[in-house]
């Protein structure tokens, strides 16, 4: 494909948490339709590799190591993001983690984990990186949210708490960028085959089995499953769409 006639051509794109996973799936699809993609990922080597194989199929791609949960670091990241591929046109917040536990079984510290990596991390990224979208009037902002934030989520409860606070934030800064010609979105996955699902779960895999029932499409999503929406948003497609949120989570939520 040629990245200058494409849907995505001359943009590049930073994705945290591209390593593997949702991210990565993101990133490839994204590099398919002529981003530059920014393999942004706490595990260094992990992201590296996937650069690596993103570039074997003919993508533009790039790793970087990123903690989400450090301002400095999304600053730093973003500066030299900006030098090494150009000015960043597209983020999607992407990182994420969680550990499944009944909330009175749970405590501060992991809290503190959950909310810095989930909430935090979306803020410093987009801090980072809204004021130069402002200043050159455009870009797209994208962050994965999870159905867990619009129904709740058993042994979820503070991931599914910085998730709603996701969507609220990204309400706010889409009329706050609005006349920047900055698009904010959010996609929520539902419950999607990943490690993270697995590793969340782990000791508690009859409630994926529960939750996979409770899915009208019968079956997990997989990371294959979101990358169209996010594309969507991510292009010019969705000019005029600014403070959604899309489900893609085969029927589990059927908001109003
Ligand atoms: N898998 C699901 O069922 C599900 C459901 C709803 C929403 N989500 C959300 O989708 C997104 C992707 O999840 P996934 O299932 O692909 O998980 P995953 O664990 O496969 O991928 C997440 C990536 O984020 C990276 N990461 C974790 N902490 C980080 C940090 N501090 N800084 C930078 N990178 C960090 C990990 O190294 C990993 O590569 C997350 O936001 C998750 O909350 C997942």
């Amino acid at each position: 494909m040629n990245p200058g006639t494409s849907r995505l051509g001359g943009k590049v794109a930073v994705i945290t948490g591209a390593a593997r996973g949702m991210g990565r799936a993101i990133a490839a699809r994204l590099a398919s339709e002529g981003a530059a993609v920014a393999i942004c990922d706490i595990q260094a080597e992990l992201a590296e590799r996937t650069a690596d194989e993103l570039r074997q199929s003919g993508a533009q791609a790039a790793a970087f190591k990123l903690d989400v949960t450090s301002f400095d670091e999304a600053a730093a990241v973003t500066d030299r993001i900006e030098r090494e591929l150009g000015p960043v046109g597209i983020l999607i917040n992407n990182a994420g983690w969680d550990k499944a536990e009944l909330f009175v079984e749970s405590g501060p510290q992991t809290w503190d984990t959950v909310i810095a990596i989930n909430y935090r991390g979306v803020l410093n990224c987009c801090r980072a990186i809204a004021p130069l979208m402002q200043a050159r009037a455009s870009g797209k902002i994208i962050s994965i949210s999870s159905d867990a934030a619009r129904v709740g989520s058993s042994t979820e409860a503070v991931y599914a708490g910085c998730k709603a606070a996701i969507i609220g934030f990204s309400k706010t800064l889409a009329r706050e960028l609005a006349r920047y010609r900055i698009n904010v979105n959010v996609v929520c996955a539902g419950p999607t085959d990943t490690a993270l699902l697995r590793e969340a779960f782990a000791g508690r895999e009859k409630m994926i089995e529960s939750l996979t029932r409770a899915i009208p499409f019968r079956r997990l999503g997989t990371p294959e499953d979101i990358v169209g929406a996010v594309a969507f948003f991510a292009s010019a497609d969705a000019d005029f769409v600014t403070g959604q949120v899309l489900s893609v989570s085969g029927g589990l939520t059927m908001a109003g």
